[in-house]
């Protein structure tokens, strides 16, 4: 029996260099793609994914995400008092979504930190670690492909996708063999070797690593025992790595569409197809880029 995987993990102290200044004074997480902030996605697909706790790893300046998942008594009693419903609806479910606990890092020493900052609050049991600035448009919710295969392996997964080698060179990048009989969705690799951020020469695949991962509590004593690594910090896929020397781990290329919101291209490609999938506003805004497409 595997144990379950109740919490999720999402590292959020970073600075968010690649958007200032919007950035400046206002934590990255909480860009609104079309009309809710970005963590709100990951959030919404953890919790569709089985996931019962969120712990959100923040840092100075991010106090505005505490307060979008807690009540806003002012804002809600003044949509009550004017019988906006829907609205007063959407700022509640944001207060109650989730069960969320913080944890401070205090220096923004590294992926492998920030996930190490959460051991207290995760505790001896699995757990999922998810990076809100990838958003994943996927018909079944991709932490739940991967608690699939979690379940049926037992053992730490992490997500992949194919990328052009020109773009290589900015994610973790994994080297590994097909898993012969594996027989569910997408496709699956056992891991051989990993190495964050390599040169386009020497990368070992095109297999990026993207920021879903379910992962065992192992993985803390491991990210104790790695040293920093790509920009000198310490990295969660070097402590990935080392846990490969005592236990398989699986990469699964998952089933889906997953947009760099941390990037502005990418922010903004996710932005427009959100904004077409949704039905009070698709028609009008497909209408608008129509009449203006060169
Ligand atoms: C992080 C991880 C990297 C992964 C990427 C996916 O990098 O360290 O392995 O490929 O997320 O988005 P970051 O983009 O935070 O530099």
């Amino acid at each position: 029996m595997t144990a379950k995987v109740r919490k999720a993990v999402f590292p959020a102290a970073g600075l968010g260099t690649r958007f200032l200044p919007a950035t400046k004074a206002m934590p990255k997480e909480m860009l609104p793609l079309v009309d809710k902030p970005l963590i709100q996605y990951g959030v919404e697909e953890s919790l569709a994914s089985g996931i019962e706790k969120v712990i959100i790893v923040t840092g100075r300046g991010k106090a505005a995400m505490e307060d979008h998942f807690d009540h806003s008594f002012e804002l809600e009693h003044h949509l009550e008092a004017r019988g906006k419903t829907a609205l007063l609806a959407t700022a509640r479910h944001a207060a109650n979504l989730a069960d969320v606990s913080y944890v401070r890092q205090k220096q923004a020493l590294g992926l492998g930190h920030a996930v190490l900052r959460s051991r207290e609050l995760v505790g001896n049991e699995p757990f999922a670690v998810v990076l809100s600035d990838d958003i994943i448009d996927a018909e079944v919710p991709v932490l739940l492909q991967m608690l699939e295969v979690y379940e049926k392996y037992n053992a730490p997964v992490v997500a992949l996708m194919k990328v052009p080698r020109e773009r290589i060179s900015a994610y973790g990048v994994v080297a590994g063999e097909a898993v012969a009989d594996y027989s569910g969705r997408g496709s699956l690799f056992r891991i051989t070797d990993m190495v964050e951020k390599p040169k386009a020469e020497v990368a070992p695949s095109n297999l990026a690593i993207i920021g879903r991962y379910i992962l065992t509590p192992d993985i803390f004593s491991a990210i104790e025992n790695i040293t920093p690594g790509s920009g000198g910090e310490l990295q969660l896929t070097d402590a990935i790595k080392l846990l490969l020397k005592s236990r398989p781990v699986y990469g699964y290329v998952f089933e889906g569409t997953r947009y760099d919101a941390g990037d502005k291209q990418g922010f903004l490609q996710a932005t427009v197809e959100f904004a077409l999938k949704r039905e009070d506003l698709g028609p009008e805004f497909r209408a608008y880029l129509n009449s203006r497409a060169l």
